[in-house]
């Protein structure tokens, strides 16, 4: 499945499809950002806000599997740290101390197993007080029961597989972790994109 994935990002990113602009989650969560604060942006894909952090003051070491993604930013900009891996093997969550992690439209693309080895890690590698800033898929977005049904919350369409998230499960596994300060947000206009605007949730909260 993970390989299949590779690809299927791998194809996307080398296509015209990506976009380059900041998304509205960066914009809405960097003023809750310090200049000169250390984050990892998971799941960065072409690091459409990896880049719109970096050039606001945020050190930034960003992480994707795809590698035509992680060239493509790369070239693009330097400042950044791109890393070509898997987040929930690579090394890169074994470093601590990190001020802040970020991740948009990607806890969606784990499996449940994964999402569990993932946040823990993230609670290991943040500092204490560091915040973590999430946007995802979740089970109130009508793509959810759209195309091959694997579970009630994961399913495939043409290929892409998303794990659309129960946001009290969610929550409930960050305040076990140790997190605090959880908020929780459902709603539509968070990430319209062409002629969608599913009801995404974000979520912040603190170690
Ligand atoms: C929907 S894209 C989101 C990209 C970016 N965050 C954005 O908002 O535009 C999901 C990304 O997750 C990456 N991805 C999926 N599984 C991954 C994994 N296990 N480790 C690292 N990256 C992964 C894919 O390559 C893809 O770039």
């Amino acid at each position: 499945m993970q390989i299949e994935q590779n690809k299927m990002w791998d194809q996307f990113y080398a296509s015209a499809a990506p976009v380059y602009f900041p998304s509205g989650f960066a914009k809405d969560m960097l003023p809750k950002m310090e200049k000169g604060w250390n984050i990892l942006d998971l799941g960065c894909g072409n690091g459409r806000d990896s880049i719109y952090f970096a050039q606001n003051g945020v050190n930034v070491t960003a992480v994707d599997s795809s590698r035509e993604a992680i060239a493509h930013l790369r070239e693009r900009e330097p400042k950044v740290k791109a890393v070509c891996g898997n987040v929930v093997t690579d090394p890169v969550l074994k470093e601590k101390n990190y001020d802040g992690i970020y991740s948009r439209f990607f806890i969606h693309a784990l499996t449940e197993e994964q999402e569990e080895i993932l946040l823990a890690r993230c609670y290991g590698a943040l500092r204490a007080g560091g915040s973590l800033f999430i946007e995802t898929r979740c089970t109130q977005d009508e793509l959810c029961g759209v195309g091959e049904r694997l579970s009630d919350t994961e399913w495939l369409i043409e290929g892409h597989y998303r794990r659309f998230i129960v946001p009290e499960q969610l929550v409930a596994r960050l305040s076990d972790l140790g997190f605090t300060n959880i908020q929780s947000m459902c709603a539509r206009g968070f990430a319209p994109f062409h002629d969608a605007d599913p009801v995404v949730l974000r979520i912040i909260a603190r170690k």
